[in-house]
């Protein structure tokens, strides 16, 4: 079977998790690279990736790298791929890029250079061009084009992977799924003890909770992806694929999850978002304050992420709600480790305790961090004891 060069690519803060991930899959021969990863993969292996990875966004086949000194040569270089071997000539297609060349002024007209020299690629050779626009649903393709040095990819992906097809109904600032797995494994949560999340918004922390605990593959339930309108995709694999990791998932979470939120409409959005992640049933869900929230004795992580002022609220009506969270952990989490992830470092001053680790994230290009606080049963030296 062949193999080809890949390129996972993730958030900037979510390299070392997709490393993670990609090593418990059983791949252990990859390097980084830029905001991502390199290995190398059959086409089986990456359809797998696809649908595991948690913490990845897109993953790149590589198809050829060049050097181009202006646009007519970049044209040359992508007519003499043998696209007729990847893309049928009634496909349609989409380019993406990201190029810096001093022979162009807009990016837009290296798109469409290397678009022409597909279609006319394959119009020479079947006959046919295929259709092509900005519709990401088909076959997408990725130029890089920085100075002379060129490379172009297949997007396997096609839709980042990041956008999972629950969350229909999303409330103001949700997290992103990815980064929302990649938070939940900043905590190192053992996927049997309790997960608890006050504040769940749209529900993303806790579906994505019940997914890891369900050892669930986050894409099962996506029905496209940019492998499947490729010549190499072949659904027979695809379908044994799915029915192998279908498997593999758990019956039952032996730890509770529990969401819950002040307002009813995000409540009602989170049931709906985890209904269409099928994971509806292993998750409690209560509208109430966050200190109302049940905690159930036998311990687990207690996971919030509060309005930061950025997007939502303001700082001075926030410092409120932080100290109360503060109080919040130390009257009624002992015994769990306590999590807030935020955007500010004045309102973190605010919980009143000492955080044990502070683990860097981006949500989008706001620079957040996730606090740990191991909350005690009783004092820090008795719990040693
Ligand atoms: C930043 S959003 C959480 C987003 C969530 N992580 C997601 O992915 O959708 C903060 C949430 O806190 C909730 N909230 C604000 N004050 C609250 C309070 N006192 N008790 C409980 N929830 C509260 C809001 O209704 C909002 O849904």
């Amino acid at each position: 079977m062949l193999n080809y060069s890949i390129f996972l690519t993730t958030a900037p803060t979510l390299v070392s998790y997709l490393e993670k991930e990609i090593l418990s899959l059983g791949f252990k021969d990859f390097s980084p690279a830029g905001t991502g990863v390199k290995l190398v993969a059959t086409f089986p292996d990456i359809m797998f990736l696809n649908l595991h990875l948690r913490t990845a966004h897109h993953i790149y086949l590589l198809v050829k790298e060049f050097n181009s000194e202006n646009p007519e040569e970049l044209y040359k270089n992508i007519y003499s791929v043998p696209w007729e071997n990847f893309i049928a000539n009634d496909g349609y297609i989409s380019i993406t890029s990201n190029v810096t060349s001093p022979t162009i002024r807009d990016s837009r007209y290296a798109n469409l250079k290397c678009k022409d020299a597909i279609v006319d690629r394959l119009l020479e050779v079947s006959g046919r061009r295929p259709d092509s626009g900005s519709d990401r649903t088909k076959t997408v393709l990725y130029l890089y084009w920085k100075g002379k040095y060129g490379a172009i990819y297949i997007d396997t992906s096609g839709e980042t992977l990041s956008r999972r097809s629950y969350r229909r109904i999303p409330l103001l600032a949700p997290l992103q799924e990815a980064l929302a797995a990649a938070i939940i494994m900043a905590t190192n949560w053992d996927l049997k003890t309790n997960f608890i999340n006050p504040m769940c918004g749209s529900g993303t922390l806790a579906i994505e909770a019940a997914l890891m605990a369900l050892n669930r593959a986050p894409s099962i339930a996506r029905k496209n992806f940019g492998f499947m309108h490729l010549k190499l995709f072949d659904a027979k694999i695809w379908q044994k694929m799915k029915s192998e990791a279908k498997q593999k998932e758990n019956d039952k979470i032996n730890g509770k999850i529990i969401a819950t939120d002040i307002n009813e409409k995000a409540i009602e959005a989170s049931r709906k978002n985890a209904a269409l992640a099928g994971v509806e049933k292993y998750i409690e869900f209560v509208t109430c304050d966050y200190s109302q929230t049940p905690v159930p004795p036998n311990a687990g992580v207690i996971v919030l992420n509060p309005a930061y002022g950025i997007r939502m609220g303001e700082i001075s009506e926030l410092e409120k709600l932080y100290g109360g969270i503060g109080d919040f952990f130390k009257q009624k989490c002992a015994g769990y480790t306590g999590y807030i992830f935020s955007a500010s470092i004045s309102l973190f001053k605010k919980i009143g305790l000492k955080p044990k680790r502070k683990i860097i994230f981006y949500n989008g290009d706001i620079d957040c961090r996730l606090y740990e606080y191991p909350l005690y049963i009783g004092t820090k030296r008795q719990s040693k004891l």
